[in-house]
C-alpha cells in the first residue's frame, strides 16, 4: 500500500469563509505562496458561493485569476450549484467539489434545499462536469454527525455515496464538519465505502472540535484512505453549522504523517512560516496543537540560553 499521502489544504475555503475579519485577495494569495512553499501540492481554492450567503468568498474569481499555475499545484473550487459550476469553470477551474450535506436540516441551512433537491443539483452539476471534462469531488458533510439531528446513520452516507459515484464522482469526500465523529464509526464508513469503491476514490475532511481529527485520520489511513483535507492553523468552521469549530490543522496532520513514515512532501518549517502568514492576514492566533510544542521548546531553549549567559 502506498505510503504517499496528498495533503489537500482547504483553509483558503473553508478555514476563511467564517472569519469576520475580510481577507483580501492578495493576503489570500500570500497564504497560498507559503504553503506552496512548505511543498503543499493540493489545494481548495475558493468557493463559487452566493456573496450573499458568504462574503468572504466573493473575490473567488479574483482569486482564481491569481493562482500560480507554474508550481504543479492541482486547484479545485467549491460549487453548492450549477451557477456555482458555470463561475468556477469561467474562472478556470479543472475541479469542482460539490457540497452536500447527509441531512435534510444542514441543506436547509447550508444551501437552502431539501436533502432530496440537493442529491438533484449534486447530480445535475457531477454529470455535467463530466461530460464537460472536469473532475468532480462530492463531499458528503455531516456524515458523521449534524449538529441539528445528530448521528448519522451510515445507510444515509452509503445512499448519498452511491448515487454520487453513479453520476461520475471522482472522489468521494467524508467530511466529519462538526467534528462530532469518533473513530469507531469513522472506521466503519470507509472500511465499507472502501470495499465498494476503492481507497483511491475516497477522501476524509475532519474538524477538530473535540480533539479527534487526527484519531479520525488515523482510521482511515488504516482502511488505505490516502487524502486528507486540513487547514493551515487549524483555520476554519462552516458558518452554518453551529459549534463547528476549526479544521483539523494541516501542521498536526503533517506531523503526524511525517513522523510515521507516510510520504507528504510538506516541510513543518515552512508550514510554521506559513501559520505566521496567516496569522498577519487573519489578525487570529493560530496553530494546530503541535505549536504548543514547538512554543514551550523555543522557551526551554531560550531559558538555556540566558542561563548560559549568566555563568
Ligand atoms: N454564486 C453566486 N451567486 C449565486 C449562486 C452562486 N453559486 N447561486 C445563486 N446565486 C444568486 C442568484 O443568482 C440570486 O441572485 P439575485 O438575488 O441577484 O437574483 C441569489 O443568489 C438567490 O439565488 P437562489 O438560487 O434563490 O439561491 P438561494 O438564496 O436559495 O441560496 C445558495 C442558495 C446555494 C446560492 C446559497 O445558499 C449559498 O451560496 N450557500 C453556500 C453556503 C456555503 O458556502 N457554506 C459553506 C461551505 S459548505
Ligand atoms: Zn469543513
Amino acid at each position: 500500500m502506498s505510503n504517499k499521502v496528498i495533503v489537500n489544504e482547504v483553509g483558503l475555503r473553508d478555514g476563511l469563509q467564517n472569519q469576520p475579519k475580510h481577507v483580501p485577495t492578495e493576503g489570500k494569495l500570500a497564504i497560498l505562496d507559503a504553503l506552496i512553499a512548505a511543498g503543499v501540492r493540493s489545494v481548495e481554492a475558493t468557493s463559487f458561493v452566493s456573496p450573499k450567503a458568504v462574503p468572504q468568498m466573493a473575490d473567488a474569481a479574483d482569486v482564481f485569476a491569481g493562482l500560480p499555475l507554474d508550481k504543479g499545484v492541482s486547484y479545485e473550487a467549491l460549487v453548492p450549484n450549477e451557477k456555482g459550476y458555470e463561475r468556477a469553470i469561467g474562472a478556470g477551474a479543472k475541479t469542482v467539489a460539490l457540497v452536500l450535506a447527509a441531512t435534510d436540516t444542514m441543506n436547509r441551512k447550508n444551501i437552502n434545499m431539501t436533502l432530496d433537491e440537493a442529491i438533484g443539483v449534486n447530480i445535475a452539476v457531477i454529470k455535467r462536469a463530466k461530460r464537460e471534462g472536469y473532475r468532480a469531488r462530492s463531499y458528503i458533510s455531516t456524515a458523521v454527525h449534524c449538529p441539528f439531528e445528530g448521528y448519522v446513520a451510515p445507510e444515509v452516507v452509503f445512499d448519498i455515496a452511491a448515487k454520487m459515484a453513479d453520476a461520475g464522482a471522482d472522489e468521494l469526500v467524508v467530511s466529519d464538519t462538526t467534528g462530532g465523529g469518533n473513530p469507531a464509526q469513522v472506521k466503519f464508513l470507509f472500511e465499507t465505502l472502501a470495499k465498494r469503491y476503492g481507497a483511491d476514490m475516497l477522501s476524509g475532511h475532519f474538524h477538530d472540535t473535540r480533539g479527534m481529527g487526527l484519531v479520525l485520520t488515523w482510521a482511515a489511513l488504516e482502511c488505505g484512505i490516502r487524502k486528507f483535507d486540513s487547514s493551515i492553523g487549524g483555520l476554519g468552521g462552516c458558518p452554518f453549522a453551529p459549534g463547528a469549530s476549526g479544521n483539523l490543522a494541516t501542521e498536526d496532520l503533517v506531523f503526524m504523517l511525517n513522523e510515521s513514515g507516510f510520504e507528504t512532501g510538506i516541510e513543518m518549517d515552512g508550514l510554521r512560516a506559513a501559520i505566521g502568514v496567516a496569522e498577519t492576514q487573519t489578525g487570529l492566533k493560530l496553530g494546530g496543537r503541535i505549536m504548543s510544542w514547538y512554543e514551550s521548546q523555543a522557551r526551554r531553549e531560550k531559558a538555556k540560553a540566558s542561563s548560559a549567559a549568566a555563568e
